[in-house]
């Protein structure tokens, strides 16, 4: 018999606990083991509940029963969750969580803690919700020299950046939506400035470098700035406004982890994915790329990858999982959003002739050395898809405006 419990009724604990009992059977069976889900921990009364005789006040009855050997933290927030889950590892209980920013902070620190009490820390669910990824990129993909990680990370802004090309819908109405599906944070900040995603990059980049990258080092912009003209005229040019969260190697050894809306072409599989769900595409030496998408958000998919998890853990007590990085005390390795090479998608304030436009366009591509680069225009936008370095592109942008063509906002290309 194995023993868990679960800390958080909200929306993804309460999920955890429906599909443990919904199948308990076929999770018994793949743990190698029965299951009991013996304590819930939440500060709320619950006395209706099936379960209401599982409901505690205090971690330290969970931590008391000996034959506890994992808890599943759903509780969202720093603390009291960090202290909760380190005192679970120095009671040698493994532990799982949800809560992507708690491992974007604290990671390294309880990734250490669980490899010292010969524990495991999971944390499957804090990224791409129902999507497997963590441990894909840790164990099946480990053999890879990662050169790139690209993905839509956030749930919400995706829903809402659907909605409003296709239904027309005021952000504000499709963020009030993501809110009713359960997707959203409760603060929206989090999740339409990006920094949802950013900790879901730094876990993904800390995985796939070693080192841990914290939130305050990724440069993070949301979608605030982007308009239905935007998305239309992205639309129009092939291609989708999407927010990337991204980290990719650069030449002189860096990382640059970044979270940014950019114009994704529609041959990349990630422009295609839309609503709630969530795509990563990794790129490795080995694998060239392999693409990862699912939904991204909400009660049951993020209670699977939760589940999922605890079942490895209780099936894997006191074997320790190497899934870990470390603190490097320097945040040196990381390279400014100035170091970004990108193509170009520019919006104009108004309408251009579409042949003086390409024109022009040319002439500037030619005048900072990018003779024939490949040039798509329509009327009030364009996509230059060859790599340019900050300077570049802050020189087409002044050259434009100096002409008269006045670009009213531009943005990364993303390789197709
Ligand atoms: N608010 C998050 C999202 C929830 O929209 O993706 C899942 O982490």
């Amino acid at each position: 018999m194995k023993k868990f419990a679960v800390l958080g009724y909200g929306t993804v604990g309460s999920g955890v606990v429906q599909l443990f009992h919904k199948n308990r059977a076929q999770i018994e069976e793949k743990a190698g083991s029965k299951m009991e889900l013996a304590y819930i921990l939440d500060l709320r009364e619950f006395p209706d509940s099936p379960y209401a005789d599982k409901f505690v006040k205090s971690i330290d009855a969970i931590l008391a029963d000996k034959e506890i050997t994992v808890v599943a933290e759903c509780m969202g927030g720093i603390e009291p969750a960090f202290s909760y889950l380190k005192q679970c590892l120095q009671h040698e209980i493994s532990v799982v969580t949800s809560n992507k920013e708690l491992i974007a902070q604290k990671g390294a620190e309880l990734l250490a803690e669980a490899k010292a009490h010969s524990c495991n820390c999971f944390f499957e669910a804090s990224v791409g919700g129902a999507i497997p990824i963590i441990r894909p990129l840790h164990r099946c993909l480990a053999a890879n020299n990662i050169s790139a990680i690209y993905g839509i990370l956030n749930g919400t802004t995706n829903y809402i950046l659907n909605k409003m090309l296709t239904d027309g819908m005021r952000f504000e109405e499709a963020l009030e939506k993501a809110q009713k599906h359960g997707y959203a944070e409760r603060e929206p900040s989090a999740d339409v400035d990006g920094h949802d995603a950013c900790r879901k990059i730094c876990i993904l980049s800390s995985l796939a470098f070693g080192k841990h990258v914290y939130p305050e080092s990724v440069y993070t912009e949301g979608i605030r700035n982007i308009s239905l003209e935007d998305a239309a005229a992205a639309d129009e040019l092939d291609g989708a406004v999407k927010l990337i969260a991204s980290v990719t190697k650069l030449e002189n050894g860096k990382i640059l982890p970044a979270v940014m809306p950019m114009f994704v072409p529609h041959e990349n599989l990630i422009s295609r994915v839309d609503g709630v769900f969530n795509c990563v595409e990794v790129c490795g030496d080995a694998i060239d790329r392999a693409y990862f998408t699912g939904r991204g958000a909400g009660k049951m998919p993020t209670a699977s990858a939760v589940m999922g998890d605890v079942i490895e853990a209780a099936k894997h007590h006191k074997t320790v999982f190497s899934q870990f990085w470390v603190d490097a005390g320097t945040q040196d390795f990381i390279a400014g959003i100035d170091e970004l090479e990108s193509g170009l998608f520019i919006r104009f304030e108004a309408a251009q002739d579409v042949e003086t436009l390409q024109a022009k366009l040319s002439e500037i591509l030619n005048e900072i050395g990018h003779e024939n680069a490949a040039l798509d225009v329509i009327e009030n936008a364009c996509v230059i898809p060859d790599k340019l370095n900050s300077q570049e592109r802050k020189e087409i942008l002044e050259k434009l405006n100096s002409i008269g063509i006045k670009p009213a906002h531009w943005m990364p290309v993303m390789d197709a």
